[in-house]
């Protein structure tokens, strides 16, 4: 792949914000290739031959969330992703009258004899992943019947906590409802492109859609960003520049579904419920390490975390899932931010006006408070959470070393060095300043 490199970079204490990155050439060869001996050059373009993108992948686990989606969209989604990765279905289809989930068990039994990859599904409510949730000492996500919560965010600190599990280094997210196969692939390949130019252990790369194709009066037409997009990114923007004092427009990919980051900020990052939790990366790493509200974890501070965007060349089309969606979607994203320690007064406010003003909320209402957080998965004791699991189907992928795993006083070590979080932040914070 042959990528340009950021143009424009955003620094929030130790943070940076990359600005989208531009996609050259999707394939850029091999390594030595007849007429570039070096991998990469050091101008505005950088190289990433097949090989670094391979190695990635070998260590990287790919999340694909589902909930009755079409089995046709499945396979077309399995299709594309590259062969190195670990894939991890996590499925919340229904059980009754059809059990979709058994559909999608020999759909995938079925595909594994064509191709040689290395894929398991689980179901999200799963008695077993529920108990291994309260083994490890991570109630959070269950609920009153004691199983994992519905809902998107919840499946995926699941399969957080599997991709742990798996030994992997990077977890990247995929929708199951993806029509093309092709956009798939070119994801994929794309968070490994940036993973492996990324300078800090904690890096994160989100895609930036190039299209998205509407028939508009019987034409295609192709729409730069959705809708819900603009509003969280306009609003994710001002919070940035409320503090440094320079207005900007970095963030492009606040509503992000596809991204992917290194196991170590994914185990670092508190989460919230449903829709919320792709903003809600931006505002918490804010939060946690942008020097705001006290910096937490002096290693994580001391080399820094990396958003990286990245603009895909394929369209993006999905399941078209209805007005109603979108718009609860874009709540869920305006109230992630608006209830954040670090959202200033004045911001407040105009979250407040913009959802009134889009019919989100009525006049005269408050902003809603219906989210859930979810504290970070440090907090999880990977050897109980692996022991619960250990006759389920899928225990043979749990081949993470955790011989020199320790926890200590209800926090774990991480696999490749020691890092222990805070609990979650406060709820107020009475003078905000940026250090
Ligand atoms: P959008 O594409 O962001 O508008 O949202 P979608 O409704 O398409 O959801 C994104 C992905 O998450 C799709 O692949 C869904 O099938 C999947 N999904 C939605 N809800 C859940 C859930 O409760 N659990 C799991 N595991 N997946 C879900
Ligand atoms: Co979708």
């Amino acid at each position: 792949m042959r990528i340009e490199i950021p143009r424009e970079v955003e620094r929030f204490g130790p943070i940076k914000f990359h600005d989208v990155q531009k996609v050259w050439e999707l394939d850029a060869g091999l390594k030595h290739t007849k007429n570039e001996p070096k991998e990469k050059e050091r101008r505005v373009i950088t190289r990433v031959a097949y090989e670094s993108i391979q190695a990635v992948q070998e260590e990287m686990a790919i999340v694909v969330p589902i909930k009755d989606e079409k089995i046709k969209l499945l396979e077309g989604v399995l299709a594309g992703i590259p062969h190195h990765c670990q894939v991890i279905i996590v499925s919340n289809s229904k059980r009754t009258p059809v059990d979709r989930f058994k559909i999608e068990k020999d759909a995938l039994e079925h595909i594994a004899k064509f191709m040689k990859k290395e894929i398991f599904i689980v179901h999200q409510k799963d008695p077993k992943l529920a108990e291994a949730c309260k083994n490890a000492g991570y109630p959070h996500i269950l609920d009153d019947n004691g199983l994992v919560r519905n809902g998107k965010a919840e499946g995926m600190i699941l399969s957080t906590i599997l991709a742990y599990l798996s030994g992997k280094k990077y977890i990247g997210f995929i929708d199951s409802d993806n029509y093309f196969p092709g956009a798939v692939y070119e994801y994929v390949q794309e968070y490994s492109a940036a993973l492996y130019a990324a300078k800090s252990k904690y890096a994160m790369v989100r895609i930036a859609w190039h299209s998205k194709p509407k028939i508009v009066e019987s034409n295609l037409f192709f729409a730069k960003r959705g809708r819900a997009s603009e509003h969280t990114n306009k609003i994710l923007n001002s919070l940035v520049s409320s503090y440094t004092g320079y207005g900007t427009e970095i963030i492009k990919t606040g509503n992000a579904g596809e991204h992917a980051m290194s196991l170590d900020l994914a185990m670092n990052i508190d989460y919230s419920s449903g829709y919320s939790i792709e903003p809600y990366h931006y505002i918490n790493v804010l939060e946690r390490f942008g020097g705001i509200v006290g910096s937490p974890q002096p290693e994580i501070m001391k080399q820094g975390v990396e958003f990286y965007q990245i603009e895909s060349r394929n369209p993006h089309l999905h399941e078209v899932k209805g007005e109603e969606h979108v718009k609860s979607m874009s709540r869920e994203a305006m109230e992630s931010i608006y209830h954040s320690p670090i959202c200033p007064d004045h911001l407040k406010e105009e979250i407040h006006q913009d959802l009134i003003s889009r019919g989100l909320i009525a006049e005269g209402e408050e902003v809603p408070n219906t989210l859930r957080y979810y504290p970070a998965l440090t907090k999880v004791n990977m050897l109980k959470f692996k022991d619960t699991l250990k006759k389920t189907a899928y225990a043979e992928y749990l081949k993470a070393d955790l011989k020199d795993y320790k926890y200590i006083n209800g926090r774990n070590g991480l696999m490749r060095e020691k890092v222990v979080t805070t609990d979650h932040l406060p709820e107020k914070h009475e003078k905000l300043e940026v250090k």
